[in-house]
C-alpha cells in the first residue's frame, strides 16, 4: 500500500495523558482527501514494529468536501501500561517524521438528511466523533452529542465541542447525577435515526447490545473501536492448527491468532485488526470459537462455523482452521 512521509509540526497537550500531533506533508504539499470518521495507521518504529490507527480530528475543515488537506490532526492518550505504541507517539518531536498509510474511512456519516445525528464518544473516543460533530455542525445537519468520560479533566477538546454543538452537547461524568444512561439516549431516538459511537470495547458491547433490543435497526447504528482489549484482556492459551499446512501454534494469553501466525512468517489476510471489517475472517473445522468480533451476527457466531483471527479465541484446547 502507498504510503506517506508526515512530519511532526505540532504537539499540544490537551489533558495530562492526551497529546495532540499535527501532521504534515514536506514542503506543505497537500494531503490526500479524508471525510469525517477517517482515519490514519501510523507505523510505529524503534522496537516496536508495528501499526496504531488514529482517527482524523479535523480542526480546520470547512468543507467535508475538500479535496485535499493541508495537515492532519490527531489525538493521542498515553496508556503508561499499554504495549507501547501510546508511549512512542508521545516522545515525538517537533521535526520527526512518520510512516503512515493512506486516510481510511470505515467509519462514516450517513448522506445529508433532516434526521437528527446522535453521537456518541467514550473517552478518546472522541476523536472521530469530533470529526463528525464538526462536519454536521458546518452543515447545518441537526444532531446531539454525548460524550462520556471518567471526569472533565481527562476528558479533551470540551471547549471546541461547546462550540461546536452548543446546548447539543451533554457531557457525562462517571459517579455523578449525569452518568451516561444508555437507555435513556435509545428511547429518546425515534425511529429513524442514527446512531454513531466510538468508545473501548465494554461500551461499545453495551450499546450494541442494548440498541438491538431497543429494536434500532443494526444499519442505523455506525460503530468504531479504538482500542483492542479484547486480546489483552485473555488469560488463556489455546492451541492452533492450520489444516493445509497440518502446522500447530500455540496462541498464548495476550497475543491474537495473527499476530501468533505472523510471528510465524504466515500471512492471513488482515485489515482493522480490531474485529471490525471481516478481512481475516476463516473457517473452523474443529473446536469452538470465542468470538469477540463484530462482523458475525448471533446465528452465525452460535454455529461456531467462521472465527475472525485478528480478536477472536478459543473457548476449547485446539482450533483447526480452514487454511
Ligand atoms: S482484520 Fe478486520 S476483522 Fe480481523
Amino acid at each position: 500500500m502507498e504510503t506517506l512521509q508526515l512530519r511532526v509540526t505540532e504537539t499540544e497537550d490537551l489533558t495530562a495523558q492526551i497529546r495532540k500531533i499535527v501532521l504534515k506533508q514536506a514542503e506543505g504539499l497537500p494531503l490526500p482527501a479524508a471525510k469525517p470518521g477517517a482515519h490514519i495507521r501510523v507505523h510505529i518504529g524503534g522496537a516496536f514494529d508495528d501499526t496504531r490507527a488514529y482517527s482524523l480530528l479535523m480542526l480546520n475543515d470547512h468543507s467535508t468536501d475538500a479535496a485535499t488537506h493541508l495537515q492532519y490532526e490527531i489525538a493521542v492518550k498515553r496508556e503508561d501500561a499499554g504495549s507501547g505504541g501510546s508511549r512512542y507517539m508521545h516522545a515525538l518531536n517537533v521535526g520527526d517524521t512518520l510512516v503512515c498509510d493512506r486516510p481510511r474511512h470505515d467509519f462514516k456519516l450517513e448522506p445529508p438528511d433532516q434526521t437528527c445525528a446522535v453521537l456518541l464518544a467514550g473517552g478518546i473516543g472522541i476523536t472521530p466523533i469530533f470529526a463528525m460533530a464538526g462536519a454536521l455542525s458546518r452543515e447545518g445537519r441537526p444532531f446531539h452529542l454525548h460524550y462520556a468520560g471518567r471526569d472533565r479533566s481527562q476528558m479533551a477538546l470540551l471547549n471546541e465541542l461547546a462550540v461546536i454543538a452548543g446546548e447539543n452537547l451533554k457531557i457525562h461524568l462517571d459517579q455523578q447525577d449525569s452518568q451516561l444512561d444508555i437507555n435513556a439516549i435509545l428511547r429518546s431516538m425515534h425511529a429513524d435515526q442514527h446512531l454513531y459511537v466510538c468508545g473501548p470495547a465494554g461500551l461499545l458491547d453495551t450499546v450494541l447490545a442494548m440498541a438491538k433490543q431497543a429494536g434500532l435497526p443494526a444499519t442505523q447504528v455506525h460503530f468504531e473501536l479504538f482500542s483492542n482489549p479484547a486480546v489483552s484482556a485473555s488469560t488463556d492459551s489455546f492451541q492452533v492448527r492450520l489444516a493445509q499446512s497440518g502446522k500447530t501454534y500455540v496462541i498464548p494469553p495476550g497475543k491474537s491468532i495473527l499476530q501468533v501466525l505472523q510471528d510465524h512468517g504466515e500471512d492471513p489476510l488482515c485489515d482493522c485488526c480490531r474485529g471490525e471489517c471481516g478481512v481475516c475472517q476463516v473457517g473452523v473445522l474443529e473446536g469452538e470459537p470465542d468470538h469477540r468480533d463484530y462482523v458475525l451476527s448471533d446465528a452465525e457466531k452460535a454455529q461456531g462455523k467462521l472465527i475472525h483471527i485478528c480478536v477472536s479465541r478459543s473457548k476449547t484446547p485446539m482450533l483447526v482452521l480452514d487454511m
